[in-house]
């Protein structure tokens, strides 16, 4: 809960602000995510529409939306993305003039002012930009907000091993046929040989269950569109990218309390149940209409289903399918998360 009177829930679960230091400004362009290099200019006719992910091969001329802060995008930089909570109504619930008069009577109010020169005496707004600015560099170079100390990064340095239970979900984790999560968490060392991220900074739409705590019944007609949203011309500009939202980091997983961005699942166990039975058993996972009818992806309006990914191995299943992941397995998976907790 937050505002002034720390009862108004946000609209989204909290995003970890740990290890953020690389990411790049949002854009929309080719499908590269592991290279360095120049990255392949988009070939004529290529389209926005889905192209299926896989853990060994990806599609060079697919054209994604990547990077960008938040789960939409919406902020460049560490700098930008500290505006959102500092002034959003229903978190920290502050105005530029409090924040300023803070800046202006707190212990470090001289060391932020020879910062910011002497032109902020006369700009109080370069003053704040001054704050938000050393607040951003704190969290690159403070080194607890990236640490990769988890037993996975020293088993990927040869200093530890893992137990057999999570070595099984490494290999599901990674095996496109099974798990396939390594498509869009990777968890492979970047080039230079720095650790993996557990996320490759796209965007995709799983069709997370409505959150009704947080946005009432489905027929009340409120839905966080994600993307789309923040997206210049909103919906009905960018429909295409409706109902996406950022692959998160898959780093300390397994300390966060909710999952997704709407906060709708509360355990691992859960989260690994929606991706292998999402389109087999949808009754487990969506509400009802007023027939009785699952209404599947019931957080999304019809006209957007179609951006829901159904191509990327665990989530390729129809009714009467296999799932991808048995319940033993789906627990190795879990196991190997708990690999990703730093420290
Ligand atoms: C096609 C890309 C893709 C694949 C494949 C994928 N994920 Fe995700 N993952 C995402 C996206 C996107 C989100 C955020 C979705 C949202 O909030 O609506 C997410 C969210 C999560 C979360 C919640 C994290 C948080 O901080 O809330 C967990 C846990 C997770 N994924 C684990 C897995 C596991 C385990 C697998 C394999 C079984 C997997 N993912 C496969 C893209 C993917």
């Amino acid at each position: 809960m937050g505002g002034k009177a720390l009862k108004s829930p946000g609209k989204r679960a909290i995003p970890s602000l740990a290890y953020l230091e690389h990411v790049p400004n949002f854009s929309i362009g080719p499908d590269n995510p592991e290279s360095e290099t120049a990255p392949v200019l988009p070939v004529a006719g290529a389209t926005a529409s889905h192209a299926a992910k896989s853990a060994i091969a990806s599609s060079a001329t697919a054209i994604v939306p990547q990077g960008g802060l938040f789960w939409d995008g919406r902020a460049d930089t560490l700098q930008q993305q500290a505006l959102g909570p500092l002034f959003d109504p229903a978190e920290m619930a502050s105005t530029p003039l409090i924040a300023r008069n803070r800046i202006e009577n707190a212990p470090y109010t001289k060391s932020i002012k020879a910062l910011a020169g002497p032109a902020a005496e006369t700009s109080p707004d370069l003053l704040l930009s001054e704050a938000l600015f050393a607040l951003a560099r704190y969290q690159i170079e403070e080194p607890s907000f990236h640490r990769y100390n988890s037993k996975f990064d020293a088993w990927l340095e040869g200093k530890t091993r893992l137990t057999p239970q999570e070595s099984a979900g490494y290999r599901l984790f990674n095996d496109p046929m099974k798990g396939n999560c390594a498509a869009c968490h990777l968890d492979r060392p970047l080039p230079g040989n720095l650790p993996p991220l557990l996320t490759d900074r796209q965007y995709e739409a799983l069709g997370a269950p409505r959150n009704m705590a947080l946005m009432g019944p489905y027929e009340n007609g409120h839905f966080d569109l994600g993307l789309c949203e923040a997206m210049p011309g909103g919906s009905k500009q960018s429909g295409a990218y409706c109902g996406m939202f950022a692959t998160p980091t898959l780093r300390n997983v397994a300390d966060r309390k909710v999952f997704f961005h709407n906060g709708v699942f509360h355990d691992l166990r859960r989260v690994l149940d929606f991706y292998v039975l999402r389109d087999i058993q949808p009754e487990l996972f969506y509400s009802r209409d007023t027939h009785g009818r699952v209404r599947k992806a019931d957080d999304l309006p019809a006209q957007y289903q179609s951006n829901l990914d159904r191509t990327d191995a665990p989530m390729d299943r129809k009714p009467g399918d296999q799932p991808a992941l048995t319940p033993e397995e789906r627990a190795a998976i879990i196991r190997f998360l708990e690999t990703l907790t730093d420290g």
